[in-house]
């Protein structure tokens, strides 16, 4: 089969979308799929890119980027032969021809948020993942947790600050979110790997940390911060009429307290302030709790293929789902595709299966 493996793209998880793209590109089976990659600039061009993994790691702390060029890619064509043709001017167009299934690598808005997916419906493509409504929920925070609660899944509490509440009325908003209980985790609502996010631990610190998330989204929201382990559950979907398959979970401890917690940098940069365990030592009981939320959260939100769930365990041993992510990352640091290896399904194998569920 033909597999577009898409990525880069708007956000600002650009480039850990591209890191993950090497992942991927140095884990598909060449044999088996004809891979066609295709990079999104940050600008939304979509030019036709190197295959080599190694242009898309992240070395040193470097990350990569897609850049223009003059071979702008037409969008592909169904086998079907449907196809949606859009030109920028003064650019050479590359058509790529038939697709069996594109394998969208983006991470955050304009990728994961089910703006791609609606397209690739438009145009009669196959795809990896989710769909237009999971996607679109799993990246928004706000409605992710509206719709987790409504299910009766454990979340934390929180408060949603709409665009423009907290300049009318700081005052309101303070007294709430002290109501809260110090820390809180500012968030914007649709993000991720962390951008955007600060650790509050003082009131005076709020605006500071309500005016960076809002450079990422105009709506922000403010939780409780949970004191516990955080935990990760991957989650990969089955052939249709069997429940999700549920990996064994892991654990990410932050050994260099300089980050305060698993952001960005942690992530994506400083390798070394971070340990992942897998399977996490946790109490029998305990896992079997994890990755039973991890399927509900997964079927909650209606999502397909696969998705990453996070949570928080308590002292007391209780789980509360942080979020799900649909298109969890795959680079070299990252969770989803080490937790199946520990599960029993190696990373090329995991890729296969991803393709083939897609295709099915
Ligand atoms: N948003 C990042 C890529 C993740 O969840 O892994
Ligand atoms: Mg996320």
């Amino acid at each position: 089969p033909r597999v577009l493996l898409l990525f880069g793209g708007r956000s600002g998880e650009h480039a850990v979308s591209c890191a993950t793209a090497g992942g991927v590109l140095r884990a598909i089976d060449r044999a088996k799929y004809d891979v066609v990659a295709v990079g999104i600039t940050p600008a939304g061009q979509w030019v036709l890119v190197e295959d080599d993994p190694d242009r898309w790691s992240i070395v040193d702390g470097r990350l990569p980027e897609v850049t223009d060029g003059p071979a702008h890619v037409l969008l592909p064509q169904s086998t079907a032969g449907r196809g949606l043709q859009v030109l920028a001017p003064d650019t050479v167009p590359v058509a790529i021809g038939d697709v069996d299934v594109v394998f969208p690598l983006l991470h955050g808005p304009f990728g994961e948020d089910g703006t791609v997916q609606g397209m690739l419906d438009l145009i009669d493509l196959r795809y990896v993942g989710a769909g237009v409504l999971a996607s679109a929920v799993g990246m928004d925070k706000h409605f992710m947790k509206l719709v987790l609660a409504a299910q009766g899944i454990p979340i934390a509490p929180f408060m949603v600050l709409r665009p423009g509440d907290f300049a009318r009325n700081p005052a309101g908003c303070t007294q709430t979110i002290e109501a809260l209980g110090l820390p809180v985790f500012v968030k914007p609502a649709r993000a991720g790997s962390s951008l955007g996010i600060s650790k509050v631990s003082s009131l005076d610190d709020l605006p500071a940390a309500i005016a960076e998330a809002q450079r990422h989204d105009p709506k922000v929201i403010v939780e409780v911060g949970v004191v516990g382990r955080e935990i990760e559950c991957a989650v990969l979907g089955s052939v249709e009429g069997e429940r999700p398959r549920v990996s064994q979970p892991g654990e990410i401890v932050v050994t260099n307290s300089e980050h305060g917690f698993y952001d960005f940098e942690a992530k994506y940069l400083d390798e070394a302030s971070v340990e992942l365990t897998c399977p996490a030592d946790l109490p029998v009981e305990v896992i079997a709790r994890v990755r039973d939320l991890a399927l509900r959260t997964f079927e909650a939100i209606g999502c397909e293929g696969l998705a990453r769930v996070d949570v928080f365990v308590t002292a007391d041993q209780q789980v509360i789902v942080n979020e799900i992510n649909t298109m969890p990352g795959f680079t070299p640091f990252s969770m989803y595709p080490r937790m199946w290896q520990e599960s029993g399904l190696s990373y090329p194998d995991l890729i296969d299966e991803l393709l083939q569920l897609a295709l099915s």
